[in-house]
């Protein structure tokens, strides 16, 4: 019984393409799965998901907006921010960690800079 609930709960980890511990996911690969269709591929934004352009944005300004984002105390409600929130939820869920700082440090290095 006992392997079969752990060959189970091993299933449901593996469960997206990359089968690995929730720590080994870089924030890059997080960006890719997770943010992309929202906000683009070169973080460029989405129109259609009403994901704005990150771009432009300093890494501590964005590493802010994420901090406030997690923990649902950005200040003025709106359904955008209700997305967001929403989103950071279901990321963690699926067991993928976005760290804040360096979050925005690979949306800044990646995509932010001139
Ligand atoms: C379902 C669509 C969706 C996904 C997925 C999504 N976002 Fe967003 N995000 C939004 C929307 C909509 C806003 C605009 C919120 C607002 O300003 O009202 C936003 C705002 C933000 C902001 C603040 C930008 C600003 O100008 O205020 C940051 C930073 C951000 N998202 C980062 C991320 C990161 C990092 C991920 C992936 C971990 C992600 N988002 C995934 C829809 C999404």
């Amino acid at each position: 019984m006992k392997t079969i609930n752990l060959l189970a709960g091993a299933v449901i980890a593996c469960g997206l393409s990359v089968c690995a511990n929730a720590d080994e996911y870089t924030q890059g690969e997080i960006y890719t799965a997770m943010c992309q269709k929202c906000h683009g591929q070169y973080a460029e934004g989405n129109p259609a998901k009403k994901g704005p352009s990150l771009i432009g944005k300093t890494k501590e300004e964005l590493s802010v907006d994420i901090y406030e984002l997690e923990s649902g105390g950005y200040q003025s409600s709106g359904s955008g921010h209700d997305i967001m929130e929403y989103n950071l939820g279901v990321i963690k869920n699926k067991g993928m960690k976005v760290n804040p700082d360096k979050m925005a440090e690979y949306i800044y290095k990646s995509f932010g800079e001139k």
